[in-house]
């Protein structure tokens, strides 16, 4: 059973700190569901437990059963067992999506170990039909031309492949139409169990109709401030964050304000502009 913790986390892009002391468990066998505002930081706290190079952790510690992540690079920590399902995955032109999960698959083998062709088609089939996707899919290139929905089931398909030990689902309930929702709900349940930890970040307490979570979480300026469990999340469905904002004593809930948005977003743009120079 595998146990993720991050303790005080504090991390930053381009000088602005996004994450102000994140404290968070997940073990094997349990779900919890990160909700809050937008730009409060959630799917910040995914890309810094995936190792995104944008960000700088400048405190704190992220532990996989013991092992220090922080000093893993994106593909060791995909190794050890850590997955994202990204909340706008990207297109990979040139890249079929069959190769990409089969490289993802063998790269997680030792040098002796070899990934049977046969058994990898069987069970990449198997999830192509359990997911209802359409059956040209392993021959077109990765999430190019994929409709949001279709982008949604194949960060699934790969969670499929892939078995994580933690997974990170964020915003997987975005764009999905209801059958979808129920479909990808219901491929998520059946991999549960002690062997998976799931974390998934969420607007809506629909997911949690086909996503069962036992602990409940919600984000705000970059922490956790509140936890509870799916009473918190319903609390929030009917009312909203006002209430919780007014028991905090918080004005403005988001890490950055619209001016230091500016600013950062500027810097990017001239940066990669005298970069292409
Ligand atoms: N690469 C980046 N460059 C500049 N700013 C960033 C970057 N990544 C995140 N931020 C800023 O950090 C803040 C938190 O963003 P984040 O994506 O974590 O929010 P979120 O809680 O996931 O919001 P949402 O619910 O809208 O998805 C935002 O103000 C965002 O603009
Ligand atoms: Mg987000």
């Amino acid at each position: 059973m595998a146990t993720l913790i991050i303790k005080d986390l504090h991390a930053e892009v381009e000088g602005k700190e996004i994450l102000k002391g994140v404290n968070l468990t997940l073990n094997g066998g349990e779900t919890h569901a990160i909700m809050g505002p937008n730009g409060t930081g959630k799917s910040t706290l995914a890309s810094v437990i995936m190792g995104h190079p944008r960000f700088t952790v400048t405190k704190g510690s992220i532990t996989l059963d013991g092992e220090n992540v922080l000093e893993m690079e994106t593909d060791e920590r995909a190794r050890a067992g850590l997955f994202l399902a990204m909340q706008s995955p990207a297109e990979v032109p040139g890249v079929t999506n069959s190769d990409f999960i089969k490289t993802a698959m063998n790269a997680r083998l030792k040098d002796d170990e070899k990934l049977s062709l046969f058994k990898f088609i069987r069970a990449y089939d198997k999830a192509v039909q359990e997911l209802k996707m359409n059956e040209d899919l392993p021959h077109r290139y990765l999430n190019e031309g994929f409709s949001g929905g279709e982008k949604k089931r194949n960060e699934i398909l790969q969670m499929k492949m892939l078995k994580p030990k933690i997974a990170i689902l964020d915003e997987i309930d975005s764009g999905l139409d209801i059958d979808a929702l129920k479909i990808v709900g219901e491929n998520v349940t059946s991999m549960k169990g002690n062997d998976l930890g799931l974390l998934l970040i969420t607007h809506y307490q629909r997911l949690l109709d086909y996503i069962h979570a036992e602990h409940v979480h919600v984000m705000m300026k970059g922490q956790i401030v509140r936890s509870g469990g799916v009473e918190l999340m319903q609390k929030i469905d009917d009312q909203g964050y006002d209430w919780l904002k007014e028991e905090l004593g918080i004005d403005d809930e988001r890490v950055l304000h619209e001016e230091e948005e500016r600013i950062i977003l500027g810097s990017c743009a001239t940066k990669e502009a005298l970069e292409k120079k």
